[in-house]
């Protein structure tokens, strides 16, 4: 119970990753808030685990605004914000679209830059020695052919993290971040999907030959996730400031 007493605000956790840190803080002993723009997903996921469902769309500041003072009334303050929601889009560096650039750093940049905004503000007024932690990736690590747009968001979000994390250390809140690899789930359907529309490979070929290259031998599974997610909330983590750790069975490394 290392969250015991604790309450926690996680964006995107209707499904995947956001949904296991959910019931891995729930586990620990943390009351957790949900937030997602998937509202009946949200409401299922919220049901099945013991959380606070949040309809909230990141891109929208009136909704970020209204999602976290929903969770302060909800759960009686923030004390660990998890920026998790995220969108992952793919083509060559010619067929890239306005739209989907400013969509990608819309959620992935603004959305966690300004909820973790909301969110410090709330913990500053309140006196709360918060944790924030970001979902970065090994795409934040280096470029890849296809995928420069959503290289750049989760590149942005290692920044951002190094400086809030600086800033909001003065206040006593500890801002990190996780990188993780490849983890398998529904958003890694929806990538494999689309690399096989632009490699011209069959459906699960992506997946298979991603989760081989990992030098652990598999794709990571969210409950691989989970233990950073509560030892970077968790008071062991109070010295570490504005760090990126990579969660990802070897595969930057490598
Ligand atoms: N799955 C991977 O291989 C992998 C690897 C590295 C990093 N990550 C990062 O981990 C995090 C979670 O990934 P996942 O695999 O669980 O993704 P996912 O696509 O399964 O879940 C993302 C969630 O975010 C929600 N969302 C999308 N737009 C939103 C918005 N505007 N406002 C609020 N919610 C919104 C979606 O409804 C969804 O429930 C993301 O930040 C992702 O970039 C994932």
């Amino acid at each position: 119970m290392r969250l015991a007493g604790k309450t926690a605000l996680i964006t995107g956790a209707a499904r995947g990753i956001g949904r296991a840190f959910a019931e891995a803080y729930i586990a620990e002993g943390a009351r957790v808030a949900i937030a997602d723009i998937d509202a009946a997903r949200v409401a299922q996921t919220a049901a099945d685990i013991g959380a606070v469902p949040i309809v909230m769309d990141v891109t929208d500041q009136a909704s970020i605004d209204a999602g976290v003072a929903q969770a302060v009334a909800d759960l009686g303050g923030i004390d660990i914000l998890i920026n998790n929601a995220a969108l992952f889009d793919l083509a060559p560096i010619v067929d890239i679209t306005r739209d989907s650039y400013d969509r990608l750093f819309s959620i992935n940049v603004g959305g966690a830059l300004f909820t973790l905004q909301a969110v410090a503000r709330h913990m500053i007024d309140t006196g709360r020695r918060g944790k924030i932690i970001n979902m970065a990736s090994q795409a934040g690590r280096r470029g890849e052919p296809l995928v420069a747009v959503y290289c750049a968001t989760k590149a942005a979000v290692i920044s951002l993290t190094q400086s809030a994390g600086l800033n909001l250390i003065a206040h006593g809140i500890n801002v990190n971040a996780i990188a993780p690899g490849v983890v398998d789930g529904e958003h890694w359907d929806g990538v494999d999907a689309k690399f096989a529309a632009y490699e011209g490979k069959p459906r699960g070929q992506k997946k298979a030959e991603v989760g081989a290259a990992v030098p652990f031998g598999r794709m990571g599974t969210a409950a691989d996730l989970t233990g950073m997610a509560v030892f970077l909330a968790s008071p062991e983590a109070d010295y570490i400031v504005a760090q990126t750790y990579n969660v990802d069975g070897g595969n930057w490394m490598s």
